[in-house]
This record gives structure tokens, C-alpha cells and sequence, in this order.
């Protein structure tokens, strides 16, 4: 099975979150199931210095406003094809963003570029490759299906994976023409959404097949609540939509392996790490859990949550400590927060010292008001670090709450809070405490939540069954 997947990021190359996390995994966990899948990526100013043996597979003269060429390449185990387009992706700054933090303003040619170059490939190939599933991941993939009908390539079957509906790439349409889109499909059925041109919109009504990347986030984007506007798009293409959860590199997140911290496979050993992060961090001995973030600092993942019951964790001997950037109020707030001498708070991006924080913390919060799926309460299940977590989307799929009977059963993984308020968190964060306190239950709950497969194996499958179906379904 051939697939190209079409990526505006992947990890390690290029990664502002789990989007690039997913692509840059997911070709290795499906090499065992037979499918090889390569990977169309920007070629943006750090990617192109990292790549090996680049060769030129094609040259465009005028790729939405300046010449390109198409290179056939390998980076960290990947099988790439990188667009060298200078005037598009030649800039310093995020994939999205200039070093000012605001968008680009041709974000809606840059990555309907993308698109475009994906579609070219899957309809008339490249190199003597041509891919049987064209795989787009968000928005910036989702022209693609628009343009693979304009090229008539009728064979190829395409999957559009939904990492985050709260994106949806819209613009004016006024620019119709400059993104090479056909006028006449400016209507419901098409790329039109409430009197904008969307490629996010585009793609959910276009692809054979549409993935999300939980169950639970399947059933909430077809909600009015989580589906930003396009939850009636969803529950129209219901049929089509499956939510196949993420996995996580397990080679990379394994606390008996991983060389950015003192290293240990019982949660016995787990005091190690916590003490060196606390030294680290100039945080003393305490009574109560210390409580770890990694994350983008922004509305959806609830951080003002925290703040809001940080009172009350510190009141029960808790402490806290943040990685994270984002939202200048937001890390303003944490900043303030770190005063007191419970509480460690590192603006920035620092993947060792996530590491670090995740195998050092007693428990990881994940306060997010919708999560598609989420990592980092996966990398807290590996580590033993006991995730706290609302109960939505991804994160009401990985994590089995502490109740009674779970607890007896032995299959309980960490706690769950719902509603998503700050009053639920703090009964939360009580219910941390309190089993924090009882060493026996505080130990098992911690061996379950090791014990949790949550590597790529069973979700590699899915996919790959996925792409199956979709083309024997001819
Ligand atoms: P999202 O993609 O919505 O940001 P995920 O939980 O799916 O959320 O993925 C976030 C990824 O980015 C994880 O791999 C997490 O460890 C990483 N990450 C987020 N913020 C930071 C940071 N400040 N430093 C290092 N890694 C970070
Ligand atoms: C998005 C979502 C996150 C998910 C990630 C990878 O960034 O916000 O929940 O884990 O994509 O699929």
C-alpha cells in the first residue's frame, strides 16, 4: 500500500504540537502493516538544511507566485518529498507565524500549495511513485480534494485526519483565483462556509474518508459544542468519519530508556527523578504531590483552571511546575504564580526538559476544555505520572478515573474532572491529594497507568485497514 501523507509539520523536523508528534510517527508504526507512506512537507528554512541526499524530482515554474522545486529526500528515518519553494516557505519563524507571533498573511496560498503539489503527485506521480491514498492532516491539507477533481484523478482515494476543528484556514473570496480553486464549487456542498472560502470545509466534504484522532472527539465534533460551526459537516459525513486514537513514540517516552533523566522502570525508582527535577527547579521537600504541565499556553487547554485552584493545591502541601508559551496574559499570570517558592514556571519550548518534568512529577494536569486527543497525559501514563484530566475528548479515552471500583479492579489510570471549572478541578485535585496520602493505592494506581499500551501498535492497524477498505472499495 502506497500513501503520501500531506503535512504542514512533522517532528522531528518541524513540530509547534501533537500535529507533528502524529506525522512524524505514524510512517514508521505502519511500515509493519505493509504501507509505506511518504511524507509531502514544506520545505521551510530549518527544514531544508536537515534533510539527506536531496534529489529533484520536478521543477514548477510558477507554484502560487514563484518557481518551485519538488525533492525527493530522507530525514530521521523518513521518506520525504519537500517542497523548496523560497517565496513561500523561506522565512524564519513557525511554520504559521512570523518571529512577531502574528500569521502570515498568504498562509491560504503557502498551504494551499501544499495541497496543490499533493494532489499533483497522487494524479500524475513523481519519480515513477504514484500513491494510492492521499492522506491530508487539517486545514492546510484540505484544498487537496478540490484540486485532485480539477486534475480528474478519479482512482486515488483520499483521508483527511482532523487533529483540531478550531482551525479551519478560512479566508476571503475574494481570493478564489489566486488559490487556483474552481468558481463554481463556491457553494455548501463545496468550499464555501458562511460566505468564506475554507479549506478545512473543502476537505470534510471532499475526502473518501474523514479520521479524528480520539472516538470521543468522533462523537463531540458532530456536537454544536466542539464542532466550531461545522458540527452539521460532520454529522452529514458521519458516515464517513472514524476516530482512531494517537499513539505515542514509545522509544522515545520510556523512563527506563530515556537518556534526558534519571532513568528507572519501577515506580519505585520515580523518587530519583522527582528529586532531581525539584533540585533543579529550586523547589523544596513538600507533603503533597508536585503536579507537572507541558503545554501550549492558550484558551483550550484550560490553564486558567489552574491558576484559579492553585490556592488550594499549595494549601494541601501541593506544588507546580509549568513548561509552556503562548498567550502573553497566560504566561504573565504563571509568571506572577512562580513567586511563591512551591511553584516553578519556565516560559519557552525545551523538549529534554519535559522529559524531565514529566518523569519528576507526581501527577500531570491536562485541564483542557476540548483536547482531540492529547499527548502529554499519555506520556504521564508511561511515566507513572498520574494524569489529571477533564473529562473530553482524547483525554476521556486514555485515562480509566480512580473510582472505587476501578481502584479495586486494578484497572484504574488516573482522574477524571467534569464539568470543565475550576470547581471541578479543585474537588480533583483533592481527590489527587488524598490518594497521594495512601502509599498502597497511590503505587498501584501509578503501576496501572505504566501498564497502559499506549504506543502506535493497535492504531497503526486501524489505519492501515482504513486505506484497505478505501481502495478495494475500487
Ligand atoms: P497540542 O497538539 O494541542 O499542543 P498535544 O498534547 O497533542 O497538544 O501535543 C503537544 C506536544 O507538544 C507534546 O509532544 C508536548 O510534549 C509538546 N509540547 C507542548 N509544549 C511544549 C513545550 N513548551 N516544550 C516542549 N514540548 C512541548
Ligand atoms: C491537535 C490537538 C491534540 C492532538 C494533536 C495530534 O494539536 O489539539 O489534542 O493530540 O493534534 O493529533
Amino acid at each position: 500500500m502506497q500513501v503520501l501523507s500531506v503535512a504542514s509539520e512533522c517532528a522531528p523536523l518541524v513540530k509547534t504540537g501533537g500535529l507533528a508528534d502524529v506525522t512524524g510517527a505514524l510512517p514508521g508504526a505502519l511500515k509493519g502493516a505493509g504501507v509505506r507512506m511518504r511524507t509531502l512537507l514544506p520545505g521551510y528554512a530549518a527544514v531544508m538544511p536537515a534533510l539527506q541526499d536531496p534529489v529533484a524530482v520536478a521543477h514548477l515554474d510558477d507554484l502560487f507566485g514563484g518557481p518551485a522545486t519538488l525533492f525527493e529526500a530522507h530525514s530521521h528515518g523518513l521518506d520525504l518529498l519537500v517542497i523548496d519553494a523560497p517565496h513561500l516557505y523561506g522565512r524564519s519563524g513557525n511554520p504559521y507565524a512570523g518571529p512577531d507571533g502574528r500569521d502570515w498573511p498568504d498562509n491560504p496560498e503557502r498551504f494551499a500549495a501544499l495541497s496543490w503539489v499533493g494532489a499533483h503527485v497522487a494524479a500524475h506521480g513523481v519519480g515513477g511513485w504514484r500513491p494510492q491514498v492521499l492522506h491530508g492532516h487539517d486545514w492546510q491539507a484540505g484544498f487537496m480534494t478540490e484540486y485532485l477533481r480539477g486534475f480528474g484523478a478519479g482512482d486515488v482515494r483520499t483521508v483527511l485526519t482532523i487533529h483540531n476543528i478550531a482551525f479551519t484556514g478560512a479566508t476571503d473570496r475574494s481570493r478564489i483565483d489566486a488559490l487556483r480553486l474552481d468558481p463554481w464549487r463556491f457553494h455548501p456542498e463545496g468550499y464555501e462556509f458562511y460566505g468564506a472560502v475554507s479549506p478545512l470545509k473543502a476537505g470534510l466534504m471532499g475526502a473518501d474518508a474523514l479520521t479524528t484522532v480520539s472516538p470521543s472527539y468522533a462523537e463531540e465534533l458532530m456536537t454544536p459544542e466542539f464542532g466550531m460551526g461545522l458540527d452539521g459537516v460532520m454529522r452529514h459525513r458521519q458516515g464517513a468519519l472514524t476516530g482512531i486514537l494517537n499513539g505515542i513514540d514509545d522509544a522515545m517516552w520510556n523512563p527506563a530508556t530515556d537518556p534526558a533523566i534519571i532513568r528507572y522502570d519501577d515506580p519505585a525508582d520515580k523518587r530519583h527523578a522527582k528529586a532531581a527535577l525539584q533540585a533543579q527547579l529550586g523547589l523544596p521537600q513538600a507533603a503533597g504531590p508536585l503536579c507537572v504541565i507541558v503545554s501550549r499556553m492558550t484558551h483550550q487547554k484550560g490553564l486558567d483552571l489552574v491558576l484559579q485552584t492553585l490556592p488550594d493545591l499549595l494549601a494541601q502541601g501541593g506544588q507546580l511546575a509549568v513548561l509552556g508559551s503562548g498567550d502573553p496574559g497566560l504566561e504573565e499570570a504563571f509568571r506572577q504564580a512562580a513567586q511563591d517558592p512551591n511553584v516553578a514556571v519556565r516560559i519557552g519550548y525545551d523538549e529534554a526538559f519535559s522529559h524531565r518534568l514529566i518523569a519528576g512529577g507526581d501527577a500531570i494536569l491536562v485541564p483542557s476544555r476540548f483536547e482531540p486527543c492529547g499527548l502529554t497525559q499519555m506520556y504521564g501514563l508511561r511515566y507513572g505520572t498520574v494524569p489529571v484530566v477533564a473529562l473530553t475528548g482524547g483525554l476521556a479515552d486514555t485515562v480509566i478515573p480512580a473510582s472505587p471500583a476501578a481502584l479495586s479492579q486494578g484497572v484504574a489510570t488516573g482522574i477524571q474532572f467534569a464539568p470543565v471549572t475550576a470547581g471541578a478541578l479543585r474537588s480533583a485535585l483533592a481527590r489527587l491529594g488524598t490518594l497521594y496520602r495512601d502509599p498502597d493505592t497511590w503505587s498501584r494506581l501509578q503501576r496501572n497507568a505504566m501498564a497502559q499500551p499506549v504506543g502506535w501498535s493497535r492504531s497503526a492497524r486501524a489505519y492501515a485497514d482504513l486505506y484497505e477498505n478505501l481502495t478495494h472499495r475500487g
